[in-house]
């Protein structure tokens, strides 16, 4: 008899298991209890499908963008059979009750269909934008900051000049570890990752006031010579077509890759669409959970 229900932390090593059978050698960072602490243990939700005590089924949700879906999985012996289907029903209809609304990236195919019933529209795309770095002498790095690890994450969110919002996303986060460049004006953040094969640095985050793109450009210049002084091959960034730094980054030479994903809404109990829910969304990797 499976059961559906929302999780608890006593879940936890049950939903890490199965996100081994699904995602063996994919993102190992993520079955490091650490890192589900971090990413659920502050406000998090899960949902799951409960075979004994095995979790066959999940779909996490993390306080961003009101309660954005992540994780979604079904063990490899019990797929189409609607579990993931009924997961996705439970936590619309649970999180209805404290959230107007939840988002979700879509990043495969085979996620849509369940999402799509459960109430989720597509209503925005984000493309991955890349840049190469040509090989080229480093000049100036100025005042980027390595994030060590034993550094206190609270005592350096209050001296970092990103969103404090984002705080949690990049001060935080026990294995992933960002560069945060910033001037007066401006912040970019950046993490150096494997993307496809490509030894990458990958722009989490950037912005500026309106007015201030010079001081953007500039930690954007910081950003390449950086990655070209430690040999990465390419710059890369998620964003939508709504976000305000999307102009300078296509001056400052990034072109659309392949890829590109699909942004859901689920506006709960209200119609879809109608004029005053209909909103620009200015996304990047760090509205996700992935990077
Ligand atoms: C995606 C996933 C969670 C779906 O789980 P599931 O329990 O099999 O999904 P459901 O049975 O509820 O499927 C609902 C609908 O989705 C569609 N669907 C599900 N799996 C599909 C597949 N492999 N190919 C095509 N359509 C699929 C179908 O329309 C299905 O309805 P139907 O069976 O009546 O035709 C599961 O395949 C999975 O864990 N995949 C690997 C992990 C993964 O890629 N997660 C997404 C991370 S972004």
């Amino acid at each position: 008899m499976i059961d559906v229900r929302e999780g608890t932390r006593a879940d936890r090593d049950a939903i890490l298991a199965l996100r081994g059978r699904c995602f063996a050698g994919e993102d190992p960072e993520k079955q490091d209890p650490r890192f589900w602490e971090w990413e659920f243990g502050q406000g998090g939700r899960f949902f799951v499908a409960v075979d004994g005590d095995r979790v066959v089924a999940h779909l996490g949700f993390v306080p961003q963008l009101k309660m954005l879906a992540v994780d979604a999985m079904t063990d490899p012996d019990s797929r189409r059979q609607h579990l993931f289907s009924r997961v996705v029903e439970c936590a619309r209809d649970t999180l209805r009750n404290d959230v107007d609304f939840s988002c979700a990236f879509q990043i495969r195919e085979a996620v849509l269909p369940a999402m799509v019933r459960g109430g989720w529209r597509p209503a925005a795309r984000a493309f991955v934008l890349v840049r190469p770095l040509v090989v080229a002498p480093s000049r100036g790095l100025a005042v980027t900051q390595r994030l060590g690890g034993t550094e206190q994450p609270s005592d350096r969110a209050t001296e970092q000049p990103i969103p404090s919002h984002l705080h949690w996303r990049f001060l935080e986060n026990p294995l992933w570890k960002y560069d945060i460049h910033a001037n007066d004006d401006a912040y970019v953040v950046t993490r150096r990752t494997m993307l496809r094969g490509h030894d990458s640095v990958a722009i989490a985050d950037l912005g500026w006031p309106k007015g201030k793109e010079r001081a953007g450009r500039a930690l954007l210049r910081e950003v390449f010579a950086k990655g070209r002084a430690e040999g990465a091959q390419v710059a890369a960034v998620l964003i939508t077509l709504a976000h305000p730094a999307l102009p300078v980054l296509v001056r400052a030479g990034f072109l659309p890759s392949p890829h590109r994903f699909r942004f859901l809404v689920n506006y709960f109990g209200t119609d879809f669409g109608t004029p005053r829910k209909q909103k620009r969304w200015p996304l990047t990797w760090a509205d996700t959970d992935h990077l």
